[in-house]
């Protein structure tokens, strides 16, 4: 089977404190979002900053636990698994995030940074350890010496490297990229992109690949998932999605993306005011004070993720509302 990860409306909401006497307030992170990861294959989600994107991140990667929703990972739901059950698929996914800086230990050679994951999760002897981070290390393009080098040594491209190869010493099936590339320079970006490329191939990886930018993942993904405000807005192809984009927000993003053909330019669709405070969502679609065609119902109903030419859209404009659509 090729899919190894199934989730359905998956939500995780936080109580956040507004005072000593108030009562704490309810922020919707991520809100009912349903995908399947599968291996060899790239989910892609976009969206602005403080959409939900490192939340999704930190669900899918176990190290938070939905709010309601399921989470079927390598065929087992998680909501409700033992700790022994969470301890075994824990492995399976991996995490590598924006800040390579941050991430590694500057007091560890990559060696011992590579070779701890094995450590702490098996019974691997030293030499069997060592080896294998030597040939992770060289499959991602690093070179023997580099075994007893520090992280301050190496360049921001090639410290993302470093996180990649510790990311895969568990054999994962599932690779999360929280922003892999936002850090790097533009030209390194591409570098890395075609090492994640070549090593999704080589270990038939999944990756739920997170950007703000749809232009880095506009080579990467085969599904997209476009998120505002918690909730998912658009959700298809790769080629759908960027050829045919159905929701005013997904266009207004691939507007501000530059296109690989020069003759047919967008023309930049620009959004009016500010992101509204996920503490205190707009009411109906929660787009509505920034969207260029908002109208009558979209500030009392809030829109339902529906099919639409190949699409999943949550849109009036798109599919019109019917009498059982929801107030919000
Ligand atoms: N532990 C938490 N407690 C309360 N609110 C949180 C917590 N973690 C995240 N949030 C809120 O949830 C929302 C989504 O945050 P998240 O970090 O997932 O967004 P993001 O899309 O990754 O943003 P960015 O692009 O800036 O990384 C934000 O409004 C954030 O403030
Ligand atoms: S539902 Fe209305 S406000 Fe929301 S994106 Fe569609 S047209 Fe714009
Ligand atoms: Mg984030």
């Amino acid at each position: 089977m090729n899919q190894v990860l199934n989730a359905q409306n998956l939500t995780r909401y936080y109580s956040v404190s507004r005072g000593a006497f108030k009562e704490a307030a309810v922020l919707k992170a991520v809100d009912g979002a349903s995908f399947t990861l599968e291996r060899g294959k790239t989910l892609a989600v976009v969206g602005e900053s403080g959409c939900g994107k490192s939340t999704l991140a930190r669900l899918v990667t176990m190290i938070e636990l939905p709010t309601s929703g399921t989470l079927n990972i390598a065929g087992q739901n998680i909501v409700g698994a033992t700790r022994k059950t969470l301890r075994t698929l824990r492995p399976k996914v991996q995490i590598v995030f924006q800040n390579p800086y941050g991430s590694l230990n500057p007091r560890q050679k990559i060696g011992a940074i590579l070779e701890e994951p094995l450590l702490v999760n098996t019974k691997a002897p030293k030499t069997e350890r060592q080896e294998k981070a030597r040939a992770m290390m060289k499959s991602v393009g690093l070179r023997p010496e580099h075994y007893d080098r520090y992280p301050h040594m190496f360049s921001g491209g090639q410290r993302q490297r470093i996180a990649i190869a510790r990311a895969l010493m568990l054999d994962p099936e599932i690779l999360v990229l929280d922003e892999p590339v936002s850090a790097l320079d533009i030209s390194i970006q591409a570098q890395v992109l075609n090492l994640l490329a070549d090593l999704q191939e080589k270990h038939n990886l999944a990756y739920l690949f997170i950007s703000h930018d749809l232009s880095v993942v506009r080579h990467i993904a085969d599904e997209l998932m476009v998120m505002y405000l918690g909730r998912v807005v658009e959700q298809g192809t790769r080629d759908t999605v960027f050829s045919n984009p159905q929701h005013p927000y997904t266009k207004a993003l691939l507007s501000a993306t530059p296109t690989p053909d020069p003759v047919r330019k967008r023309e930049r669709i620009v959004l009016k005011g500010e992101l509204p405070s996920p503490l205190a969502p707009p009411p109906g679609c929660t787009f509505h004070p920034r969207c260029p065609v908002a109208f009558e119902p979209c500030n009392r109903l809030n829109p339902a993720l529906l099919a639409h030419d190949n699409s999943l859209v949550a849109c009036h404009a798109v599919n019109p509302p019917t009498s059982t659509s929801k107030a919000a």
